[in-house]
Protein backbone atom coordinates (compact mmCIF):
# COMPACT_ATOMS: atom_id res chain seq x y z
CA UNK A 1 0.00 0.00 0.00
CA UNK A 2 2.33 2.47 0.83
CA UNK A 3 4.48 1.93 -2.07
CA UNK A 4 1.32 1.86 -4.53
CA UNK A 5 0.65 5.38 -2.43
CA UNK A 6 4.43 6.62 -3.33
CA UNK A 7 3.99 5.77 -6.61
CA UNK A 8 0.78 8.21 -6.78
CA UNK A 9 2.40 10.87 -5.05
CA UNK A 10 5.80 10.70 -7.35
CA UNK A 11 3.47 10.66 -10.64
CA UNK A 12 1.78 13.35 -9.27
CA UNK A 13 4.17 15.94 -8.67
CA UNK A 14 6.43 14.98 -11.45
CA UNK A 15 3.40 15.96 -13.82
CA UNK A 16 3.00 18.97 -12.11
CA UNK A 17 6.79 19.61 -12.55
CA UNK A 18 6.31 18.89 -16.46
CA UNK A 19 3.44 20.91 -17.22
CA UNK A 20 5.00 24.01 -15.61
CA UNK A 21 8.26 23.95 -17.66
CA UNK A 22 6.01 23.31 -20.68
CA UNK A 23 4.03 26.68 -20.12
CA UNK A 24 7.38 28.14 -18.72
CA UNK A 25 8.78 27.49 -22.58
CA UNK A 26 5.55 29.56 -24.23
CA UNK A 27 5.90 32.65 -21.91
CA UNK A 28 9.99 32.66 -22.47
CA UNK A 29 8.57 33.50 -25.85
CA UNK A 30 5.94 35.94 -25.57
CA UNK A 31 6.77 39.48 -24.50
CA UNK A 32 3.92 41.07 -21.90
CA UNK A 33 3.73 44.69 -21.66
CA UNK A 34 5.00 45.08 -18.34
CA UNK A 35 8.52 43.71 -19.83
CA UNK A 36 9.27 46.31 -21.18
CA UNK A 37 9.50 48.78 -17.91
CA UNK A 38 13.13 46.12 -17.30
CA UNK A 39 14.58 48.90 -19.52
CA UNK A 40 13.24 51.36 -17.05
CA UNK A 41 16.87 52.67 -15.12
CA UNK A 42 16.19 52.99 -11.35
CA UNK A 43 16.26 56.43 -9.84
CA UNK A 44 19.40 56.01 -7.30
CA UNK A 45 19.12 59.87 -6.31
CA UNK A 46 15.74 60.87 -6.46
CA UNK A 47 15.23 63.92 -4.08
CA UNK A 48 11.66 63.77 -3.20
CA UNK A 49 11.69 61.67 -0.84
CA UNK A 50 14.54 61.10 1.55
CA UNK A 51 13.33 62.27 4.03
CA UNK A 52 9.61 62.89 4.10
CA UNK A 53 8.22 61.43 7.28
CA UNK A 54 6.02 64.61 7.49
CA UNK A 55 4.72 64.31 4.19
CA UNK A 56 2.30 61.66 4.14
CA UNK A 57 1.20 58.71 6.64
CA UNK A 58 2.09 55.01 5.53
CA UNK A 59 -0.65 52.32 5.44
CA UNK A 60 -0.42 48.86 5.15
CA UNK A 61 -3.43 45.85 4.40
CA UNK A 62 -1.69 42.45 4.65
CA UNK A 63 -4.10 39.67 3.51
CA UNK A 64 -3.47 35.31 3.91
CA UNK A 65 -6.02 34.06 2.00
CA UNK A 66 -5.92 30.76 2.80
CA UNK A 67 -6.81 28.55 6.06
CA UNK A 68 -5.96 24.88 7.20
CA UNK A 69 -2.22 23.80 7.90
CA UNK A 70 -1.22 22.43 4.90
CA UNK A 71 -1.52 26.38 4.12
CA UNK A 72 0.84 27.46 6.95
CA UNK A 73 2.82 29.74 4.76
CA UNK A 74 0.43 32.75 3.57
CA UNK A 75 -0.30 33.43 6.99
CA UNK A 76 3.60 32.94 8.39
CA UNK A 77 4.35 34.99 5.27
CA UNK A 78 1.51 37.60 6.67
CA UNK A 79 2.83 37.79 10.26
CA UNK A 80 6.50 38.62 8.82
CA UNK A 81 5.67 41.27 6.88
CA UNK A 82 3.74 42.73 9.88
CA UNK A 83 6.99 42.46 11.91
CA UNK A 84 9.17 44.01 8.74
CA UNK A 85 6.46 46.83 8.83
CA UNK A 86 6.69 47.63 12.34
CA UNK A 87 10.34 47.47 12.49
CA UNK A 88 10.16 49.81 9.68
CA UNK A 89 8.41 52.04 12.02
CA UNK A 90 4.36 51.91 10.89
CA UNK A 91 2.36 52.05 13.41
CA UNK A 92 -0.70 49.16 14.33
CA UNK A 93 -3.19 51.64 13.84
CA UNK A 94 -1.73 52.00 9.91
CA UNK A 95 -1.32 48.68 8.93
CA UNK A 96 -4.46 46.26 8.83
CA UNK A 97 -4.05 42.50 9.30
CA UNK A 98 -6.33 40.05 7.72
CA UNK A 99 -5.61 36.49 8.54
CA UNK A 100 -7.58 33.69 9.72
CA UNK A 101 -5.48 32.61 12.73
CA UNK A 102 -6.01 29.10 13.04
CA UNK A 103 -2.23 28.20 12.82
CA UNK A 104 -0.27 29.30 16.00
CA UNK A 105 -2.35 26.98 17.84
CA UNK A 106 -3.70 24.38 15.18
CA UNK A 107 -3.24 21.04 16.92
CA UNK A 108 -0.61 20.37 14.26
CA UNK A 109 1.86 23.05 14.86
CA UNK A 110 5.03 21.78 16.95
CA UNK A 111 5.28 25.09 18.67
CA UNK A 112 2.06 26.37 20.13
CA UNK A 113 1.42 29.68 19.39
CA UNK A 114 4.74 30.16 17.34
CA UNK A 115 4.76 30.90 13.80
CA UNK A 116 7.99 30.53 11.93
CA UNK A 117 8.60 31.82 7.72
CA UNK A 118 12.05 30.34 7.70
CA UNK A 119 13.80 27.15 8.61
CA UNK A 120 15.89 29.36 11.66
CA UNK A 121 13.41 32.00 11.82
CA UNK A 122 12.33 33.71 15.13
CA UNK A 123 9.00 33.66 15.83
CA UNK A 124 6.90 36.10 13.87
CA UNK A 125 3.10 35.79 15.51
CA UNK A 126 3.68 37.84 18.46
CA UNK A 127 2.07 41.13 18.47
CA UNK A 128 0.30 40.41 15.27
CA UNK A 129 -3.02 42.92 15.56
CA UNK A 130 -6.47 40.42 14.59
CA UNK A 131 -8.06 43.10 12.85
CA UNK A 132 -9.50 40.76 10.50
CA UNK A 133 -9.77 36.41 11.22
CA UNK A 134 -11.93 33.26 10.94
CA UNK A 135 -15.15 34.51 9.03
CA UNK A 136 -14.34 38.14 8.80
CA UNK A 137 -11.32 37.45 6.23
CA UNK A 138 -14.05 38.19 3.19
CA UNK A 139 -13.26 39.86 0.41
CA UNK A 140 -16.62 42.44 0.85
CA UNK A 141 -14.37 43.09 4.11
CA UNK A 142 -10.90 43.71 1.61
CA UNK A 143 -12.53 46.12 -0.32
CA UNK A 144 -14.10 48.18 2.32
CA UNK A 145 -10.49 48.50 4.11
CA UNK A 146 -8.81 49.27 0.79
CA UNK A 147 -11.43 52.24 0.43
CA UNK A 148 -11.44 53.76 3.91
CA UNK A 149 -15.60 52.59 4.02
CA UNK A 150 -15.82 51.90 7.74
CA UNK A 151 -20.08 51.50 7.33
CA UNK A 152 -19.07 48.36 5.01
CA UNK A 153 -16.88 46.45 7.37
CA UNK A 154 -18.69 43.50 8.88
CA UNK A 155 -16.87 42.28 12.24
CA UNK A 156 -13.31 42.20 12.88
CA UNK A 157 -11.71 45.75 14.02
CA UNK A 158 -13.14 48.07 12.01
CA UNK A 159 -9.70 48.98 11.15
CA UNK A 160 -9.55 50.86 7.94
CA UNK A 161 -7.10 52.83 5.55
CA UNK A 162 -8.46 56.20 6.60
CA UNK A 163 -5.87 57.81 4.18
CA UNK A 164 -5.53 61.42 2.42
CA UNK A 165 -4.10 62.92 -0.35
CA UNK A 166 -0.15 62.65 0.71
CA UNK A 167 -0.34 59.35 1.92
CA UNK A 168 1.07 55.96 0.70
CA UNK A 169 -0.38 52.77 0.61
CA UNK A 170 0.99 49.24 0.22
CA UNK A 171 -1.23 46.16 -0.12
CA UNK A 172 0.49 42.32 0.44
CA UNK A 173 -1.80 39.72 -0.83
CA UNK A 174 -0.53 35.84 -0.33
CA UNK A 175 -2.26 33.03 -1.21
CA UNK A 176 -3.84 30.52 -3.75
CA UNK A 177 -5.32 31.83 -7.08
CA UNK A 178 -6.16 31.14 -10.79
CA UNK A 179 -6.44 33.05 -13.46
CA UNK A 180 -8.19 36.19 -12.68
CA UNK A 181 -8.53 35.05 -9.38
CA UNK A 182 -7.78 35.07 -5.54
CA UNK A 183 -8.67 32.89 -3.29
CA UNK A 184 -10.17 33.62 0.36
CA UNK A 185 -10.44 31.46 3.08
CA UNK A 186 -14.45 31.95 3.01
CA UNK A 187 -17.11 32.39 0.45
CA UNK A 188 -17.21 34.52 -2.43
CA UNK A 189 -13.14 33.95 -3.58
CA UNK A 190 -11.81 37.60 -5.03
CA UNK A 191 -12.47 38.21 -9.16
CA UNK A 192 -10.13 40.36 -10.83
CA UNK A 193 -12.13 42.84 -12.42
CA UNK A 194 -13.93 43.55 -8.71
CA UNK A 195 -10.62 44.75 -7.33
CA UNK A 196 -9.81 46.62 -10.36
CA UNK A 197 -12.76 48.38 -9.70
CA UNK A 198 -12.02 49.06 -5.98
CA UNK A 199 -8.01 50.50 -6.58
CA UNK A 200 -10.13 52.83 -9.75
CA UNK A 201 -12.71 53.86 -6.68
CA UNK A 202 -9.88 54.50 -4.51
CA UNK A 203 -7.70 56.34 -6.69
CA UNK A 204 -10.96 58.94 -7.95
CA UNK A 205 -11.20 59.78 -4.26
CA UNK A 206 -7.99 61.31 -4.09
CA UNK A 207 -7.28 59.41 -1.01
CA UNK A 208 -3.07 58.59 -1.66
CA UNK A 209 -0.34 59.92 -3.47
CA UNK A 210 0.96 56.28 -4.18
CA UNK A 211 0.01 52.53 -3.90
CA UNK A 212 2.61 49.54 -4.05
CA UNK A 213 0.74 45.77 -4.39
CA UNK A 214 2.67 43.16 -3.89
CA UNK A 215 0.70 39.84 -4.86
CA UNK A 216 1.71 36.21 -4.24
CA UNK A 217 -0.48 33.62 -6.06
CA UNK A 218 -0.75 31.02 -9.35
CA UNK A 219 -1.08 33.03 -12.17
CA UNK A 220 -0.79 36.50 -10.41
CA UNK A 221 -0.19 38.56 -13.19
CA UNK A 222 -3.67 37.73 -14.25
CA UNK A 223 -5.04 39.76 -11.99
CA UNK A 224 -3.55 42.62 -13.20
CA UNK A 225 -2.37 42.09 -16.88
CA UNK A 226 -4.85 43.94 -19.03
CA UNK A 227 -6.96 45.24 -16.39
CA UNK A 228 -4.25 47.40 -14.45
CA UNK A 229 -4.56 50.99 -16.26
CA UNK A 230 -1.36 53.52 -16.00
CA UNK A 231 -2.12 56.63 -14.43
CA UNK A 232 -3.35 55.51 -10.99
CA UNK A 233 -0.07 55.91 -9.22
CA UNK A 234 -0.35 51.96 -8.56
CA UNK A 235 2.63 49.87 -9.16
CA UNK A 236 2.24 46.14 -8.93
CA UNK A 237 4.68 43.26 -8.61
CA UNK A 238 3.31 39.36 -8.92
CA UNK A 239 4.43 36.49 -8.28
CA UNK A 240 4.10 34.99 -11.52
CA UNK A 241 2.92 35.69 -14.53
CA UNK A 242 -0.60 35.52 -16.11
CA UNK A 243 -0.67 31.72 -16.66
CA UNK A 244 1.78 29.35 -14.45
CA UNK A 245 1.46 28.61 -10.37
CA UNK A 246 3.63 30.24 -8.05
CA UNK A 247 6.06 28.62 -5.54
CA UNK A 248 5.91 27.42 -1.67
CA UNK A 249 9.21 27.25 0.02
CA UNK A 250 11.05 25.70 2.70
CA UNK A 251 9.28 22.78 2.47
CA UNK A 252 9.35 19.23 4.20
CA UNK A 253 12.16 17.60 1.62
CA UNK A 254 13.71 20.19 -0.20
CA UNK A 255 16.56 21.75 0.93
CA UNK A 256 16.63 24.09 2.68
CA UNK A 257 13.74 22.20 5.12
CA UNK A 258 12.03 23.46 7.92
CA UNK A 259 12.65 22.22 11.11
CA UNK A 260 12.05 18.04 11.07
CA UNK A 261 8.70 18.61 13.04
CA UNK A 262 7.38 20.67 10.75
CA UNK A 263 5.16 18.62 7.65
CA UNK A 264 4.17 22.09 5.59
CA UNK A 265 5.62 24.53 3.79
CA UNK A 266 7.04 27.48 5.85
CA UNK A 267 6.83 30.82 3.08
CA UNK A 268 6.27 31.25 -0.71
CA UNK A 269 8.56 31.85 -2.90
CA UNK A 270 8.40 35.01 -3.91
CA UNK A 271 7.09 36.38 -0.23
CA UNK A 272 10.57 35.35 1.62
CA UNK A 273 12.50 36.79 -1.34
CA UNK A 274 10.94 40.26 -0.76
CA UNK A 275 10.82 40.10 2.20
CA UNK A 276 13.88 38.57 3.74
CA UNK A 277 15.63 41.25 1.29
CA UNK A 278 13.37 43.94 3.18
CA UNK A 279 14.64 42.58 6.53
CA UNK A 280 18.25 42.77 5.96
CA UNK A 281 18.67 46.82 4.00
CA UNK A 282 18.39 50.17 5.20
CA UNK A 283 15.71 50.67 2.88
CA UNK A 284 16.21 54.60 2.29
CA UNK A 285 19.13 53.21 0.34
CA UNK A 286 17.15 50.51 -1.90
CA UNK A 287 14.21 51.50 -4.76
CA UNK A 288 11.04 49.34 -5.59
CA UNK A 289 12.57 48.74 -9.19
CA UNK A 290 15.63 47.14 -7.17
CA UNK A 291 13.83 44.87 -4.83
CA UNK A 292 11.72 43.97 -8.11
CA UNK A 293 15.32 42.81 -9.87
CA UNK A 294 16.38 40.96 -7.33
CA UNK A 295 13.27 39.09 -6.32
CA UNK A 296 12.70 38.29 -9.80
CA UNK A 297 16.22 36.53 -10.08
CA UNK A 298 15.68 34.74 -7.05
CA UNK A 299 12.16 33.84 -7.94
CA UNK A 300 12.91 32.29 -11.21
CA UNK A 301 15.26 29.69 -10.92
CA UNK A 302 17.31 29.90 -14.49
CA UNK A 303 16.82 26.30 -15.90
CA UNK A 304 14.52 24.86 -13.77
CA UNK A 305 11.16 24.41 -13.47
CA UNK A 306 10.77 25.37 -9.73
CA UNK A 307 9.77 28.83 -10.50
CA UNK A 308 7.99 31.58 -11.84
CA UNK A 309 8.08 35.31 -13.67
CA UNK A 310 8.02 37.86 -11.46
CA UNK A 311 6.08 40.68 -13.06
CA UNK A 312 5.40 44.39 -12.51
CA UNK A 313 1.97 46.61 -13.86
CA UNK A 314 0.75 49.94 -13.72
CA UNK A 315 2.99 52.68 -13.19
CA UNK A 316 6.51 52.06 -13.31
CA UNK A 317 8.04 55.07 -12.88
CA UNK A 318 6.80 54.65 -9.35
CA UNK A 319 9.69 51.95 -8.78
CA UNK A 320 12.31 54.67 -8.74
CA UNK A 321 10.60 55.11 -5.57
CA UNK A 322 12.78 53.97 -2.14
CA UNK A 323 11.05 51.01 -0.17
CA UNK A 324 11.29 53.71 2.65
CA UNK A 325 8.35 55.45 1.54
CA UNK A 326 5.87 51.83 1.82
CA UNK A 327 7.54 50.07 4.10
CA UNK A 328 9.73 52.59 6.67
CA UNK A 329 13.30 51.39 7.34
CA UNK A 330 14.78 49.05 10.56
CA UNK A 331 16.98 51.78 12.44
CA UNK A 332 19.21 48.75 13.00
CA UNK A 333 19.89 48.73 9.62
CA UNK A 334 21.17 52.02 8.66
CA UNK A 335 24.55 50.83 7.90
CA UNK A 336 23.24 47.78 5.30
CA UNK A 337 23.35 49.60 2.27
CA UNK A 338 21.53 47.68 -0.64
CA UNK A 339 24.03 45.87 -3.28
CA UNK A 340 22.92 44.64 -5.93
CA UNK A 341 24.72 41.26 -5.81
CA UNK A 342 26.04 40.44 -2.44
CA UNK A 343 22.02 40.44 -2.09
CA UNK A 344 20.66 37.37 -3.08
CA UNK A 345 20.68 34.21 -0.93
CA UNK A 346 21.39 30.92 -2.11
CA UNK A 347 17.79 29.93 -3.86
CA UNK A 348 16.55 27.00 -2.52
CA UNK A 349 14.20 24.14 -3.82
CA UNK A 350 10.31 25.05 -4.19
CA UNK A 351 7.26 23.35 -4.49
CA UNK A 352 4.25 24.61 -6.61
CA UNK A 353 1.23 26.32 -4.33
CA UNK A 354 -0.73 23.84 -5.53
CA UNK A 355 0.97 20.57 -4.60
CA UNK A 356 1.53 22.36 -1.39
CA UNK A 357 -1.38 20.56 0.39
CA UNK A 358 -0.05 16.82 -0.92
CA UNK A 359 3.32 17.30 0.32
CA UNK A 360 1.99 18.22 4.06
CA UNK A 361 -0.30 15.08 3.48
CA UNK A 362 2.46 13.19 2.58
CA UNK A 363 5.14 14.33 5.16
CA UNK A 364 1.95 13.55 7.84
CA UNK A 365 1.66 9.98 6.44
CA UNK A 366 4.85 9.38 5.80
CA UNK A 367 6.09 9.85 9.15
CA UNK A 368 2.97 8.75 11.30
CA UNK A 369 3.68 5.38 13.09
CA UNK A 370 2.23 2.37 10.91
CA UNK A 371 -0.89 1.64 11.85
CA UNK A 372 -1.59 4.91 13.54
CA UNK A 373 -5.08 7.07 13.20
CA UNK A 374 -3.05 9.38 12.26
CA UNK A 375 -1.35 7.73 9.51
CA UNK A 376 -4.51 6.69 8.59
CA UNK A 377 -6.25 10.19 8.13
CA UNK A 378 -3.49 11.49 6.32
CA UNK A 379 -4.27 9.35 3.76
CA UNK A 380 -8.00 9.47 3.80
CA UNK A 381 -6.74 13.33 3.32
CA UNK A 382 -4.45 12.53 0.90
CA UNK A 383 -6.65 10.22 -1.26
CA UNK A 384 -9.69 12.78 -1.10
CA UNK A 385 -7.93 15.73 -2.07
CA UNK A 386 -7.05 13.65 -4.76
CA UNK A 387 -10.60 12.81 -5.47
CA UNK A 388 -11.52 16.17 -5.79
CA UNK A 389 -8.92 17.03 -8.25
CA UNK A 390 -9.83 14.23 -10.40
CA UNK A 391 -13.75 14.93 -10.52
CA UNK A 392 -12.61 18.96 -11.25
CA UNK A 393 -10.21 18.12 -13.86
CA UNK A 394 -12.82 15.36 -15.44
CA UNK A 395 -15.56 17.59 -15.40
CA UNK A 396 -14.16 20.65 -16.97
CA UNK A 397 -12.77 18.35 -19.44
CA UNK A 398 -15.83 16.53 -20.18
CA UNK A 399 -18.08 20.04 -20.46
CA UNK A 400 -15.26 21.01 -22.97
CA UNK A 401 -16.35 18.35 -25.21
CA UNK A 402 -19.39 18.34 -24.76
CA UNK A 403 -20.06 21.77 -26.02
CA UNK A 404 -17.02 21.49 -28.54
CA UNK A 405 -16.88 18.23 -29.54
CA UNK A 406 -14.03 15.61 -28.76
CA UNK A 407 -11.26 17.75 -31.25
CA UNK A 408 -12.10 21.08 -30.88
CA UNK A 409 -12.15 21.11 -27.31
CA UNK A 410 -9.33 21.26 -25.79
CA UNK A 411 -7.90 24.07 -28.22
CA UNK A 412 -11.33 26.31 -26.55
CA UNK A 413 -10.45 25.14 -23.07
CA UNK A 414 -6.23 25.49 -23.72
CA UNK A 415 -6.13 29.08 -25.38
CA UNK A 416 -3.95 32.19 -23.75
CA UNK A 417 -5.25 35.13 -25.34
CA UNK A 418 -1.87 37.58 -26.29
CA UNK A 419 0.01 38.99 -23.97
CA UNK A 420 -1.96 42.64 -22.77
CA UNK A 421 -4.98 41.35 -23.12
CA UNK A 422 -7.38 40.78 -20.09
CA UNK A 423 -8.32 36.88 -19.40
CA UNK A 424 -12.03 37.73 -20.62
CA UNK A 425 -13.93 40.58 -21.67
CA UNK A 426 -17.13 40.00 -20.09
CA UNK A 427 -16.47 39.21 -16.44
CA UNK A 428 -20.41 38.81 -15.89
CA UNK A 429 -20.24 35.69 -17.90
CA UNK A 430 -17.54 34.33 -15.93
CA UNK A 431 -19.24 34.22 -13.02
CA UNK A 432 -22.29 33.38 -13.88
CA UNK A 433 -20.65 30.01 -15.60
CA UNK A 434 -18.81 29.50 -12.49
CA UNK A 435 -21.92 29.37 -10.38
CA UNK A 436 -23.45 27.10 -12.75
CA UNK A 437 -20.82 24.82 -12.74
CA UNK A 438 -20.52 24.94 -9.09
CA UNK A 439 -24.68 24.22 -8.74
CA UNK A 440 -23.85 20.70 -10.73
CA UNK A 441 -20.32 20.27 -9.88
CA UNK A 442 -19.52 21.60 -6.63
CA UNK A 443 -17.49 23.44 -5.42
CA UNK A 444 -14.19 24.55 -7.52
CA UNK A 445 -12.20 25.37 -4.78
CA UNK A 446 -8.66 26.37 -4.18
CA UNK A 447 -7.74 23.82 -6.61
CA UNK A 448 -10.29 24.66 -9.03
CA UNK A 449 -9.27 27.63 -9.10
CA UNK A 450 -6.40 26.40 -11.94
CA UNK A 451 -9.62 25.91 -14.45
CA UNK A 452 -10.65 29.64 -14.47
CA UNK A 453 -8.81 30.08 -17.88
CA UNK A 454 -10.61 27.73 -19.56
CA UNK A 455 -14.49 28.83 -17.84
CA UNK A 456 -13.11 32.17 -18.98
CA UNK A 457 -12.69 30.62 -22.59
CA UNK A 458 -16.01 29.59 -22.51
CA UNK A 459 -17.26 33.28 -22.04
CA UNK A 460 -14.87 34.18 -25.02
CA UNK A 461 -16.34 31.38 -27.05
CA UNK A 462 -20.05 32.58 -26.85
CA UNK A 463 -21.63 30.07 -24.69
CA UNK A 464 -24.26 31.06 -22.53
CA UNK A 465 -25.52 30.13 -19.03
CA UNK A 466 -28.50 27.65 -20.53
CA UNK A 467 -25.60 25.61 -22.57
CA UNK A 468 -23.43 25.73 -19.41
CA UNK A 469 -26.15 24.34 -17.06
CA UNK A 470 -26.96 21.37 -19.34
CA UNK A 471 -23.22 20.35 -20.01
CA UNK A 472 -22.49 20.94 -16.34
CA UNK A 473 -25.68 18.76 -15.21
CA UNK A 474 -24.53 15.86 -17.91
CA UNK A 475 -21.20 15.92 -16.42
CA UNK A 476 -21.55 16.08 -13.14
CA UNK A 477 -23.86 13.32 -12.28
CA UNK A 478 -22.73 13.00 -8.82
CA UNK A 479 -20.11 14.96 -6.48
CA UNK A 480 -17.44 13.33 -4.61
CA UNK A 481 -18.41 13.83 -0.91
CA UNK A 482 -15.47 14.32 2.11
CA UNK A 483 -14.26 17.19 4.02
CA UNK A 484 -11.56 18.10 1.67
CA UNK A 485 -14.31 17.99 -1.37
CA UNK A 486 -15.93 19.56 -3.66
CA UNK A 487 -18.79 21.21 -1.32
CA UNK A 488 -16.06 22.43 0.67
CA UNK A 489 -15.94 25.92 -0.35
CA UNK A 490 -15.50 28.40 -3.16
CA UNK A 491 -17.35 30.85 -5.25
CA UNK A 492 -20.91 30.88 -4.42
CA UNK A 493 -21.80 32.94 -1.23
C1 LIG B 1 -19.72 52.66 2.09
O1 LIG B 1 -20.41 51.43 2.15
C2 LIG B 1 -21.79 51.58 2.28
C3 LIG B 1 -22.38 50.21 2.56
O2 LIG B 1 -21.94 49.27 1.61
C4 LIG B 1 -22.35 52.23 1.03
O3 LIG B 1 -23.74 52.37 1.12
C5 LIG B 1 -21.68 53.59 0.87
O4 LIG B 1 -22.07 54.17 -0.36
C6 LIG B 1 -20.18 53.47 0.90
N1 LIG B 1 -19.59 54.78 0.97
C7 LIG B 1 -18.70 55.21 0.08
C8 LIG B 1 -18.17 56.57 0.31
O5 LIG B 1 -18.36 54.54 -0.86
C1 LIG C 1 26.32 53.01 11.73
O1 LIG C 1 27.66 53.45 11.60
C2 LIG C 1 27.93 54.62 12.33
C3 LIG C 1 29.36 55.05 12.00
O2 LIG C 1 30.25 53.97 12.15
C4 LIG C 1 27.74 54.37 13.84
O3 LIG C 1 27.97 55.54 14.57
C5 LIG C 1 26.30 53.90 14.03
O4 LIG C 1 26.11 53.56 15.40
C6 LIG C 1 25.98 52.71 13.16
N1 LIG C 1 24.57 52.41 13.29
C7 LIG C 1 24.09 51.25 13.73
C8 LIG C 1 22.62 51.11 13.84
O5 LIG C 1 24.80 50.30 14.02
Amino acid sequence: MTRLFAGLFFLLISFCGIAVGARDIVSDALRLPSEASRFFRPGKFNDDNTDDDATGTRWAILLAGSNGYWNYRHQADVCHAYQLLRKGGLKDENIIVFMYDDIAYNSENPRPGVIINSPQGEDVYAGVPKDYTGADVTVGNFFAAILGNKTAITGGSGKVVDSGPNDHIFIYYTDHGGPGVLGMPTNPYLYADDLIDVLKKKHASGTYKSLVFYLEACESGSIFEGLLPQGLNIYATTASNAEESSWGTYCPGEYPSPPPEYETCLGDLYSVAWMEDSDMHNLRTETLHQQYELVKRRTSEENSAFGSHVMQYGDAGLSKDDLFLYMGTNPANENFTFVEENSLRPRSKAVNQRDADLVHFWAKYRKAPEGSSRKVEAQKQFVEAMSHRMHIDHSIKLIGKLLFGIEKAPEVLNTVRPAGQPLVDDWVCLKTLVRTFETHCGSISQYGMKHMRSLANLCNAGIVKEQMAEASAQACVSIPSGSWSSLHKGFSA
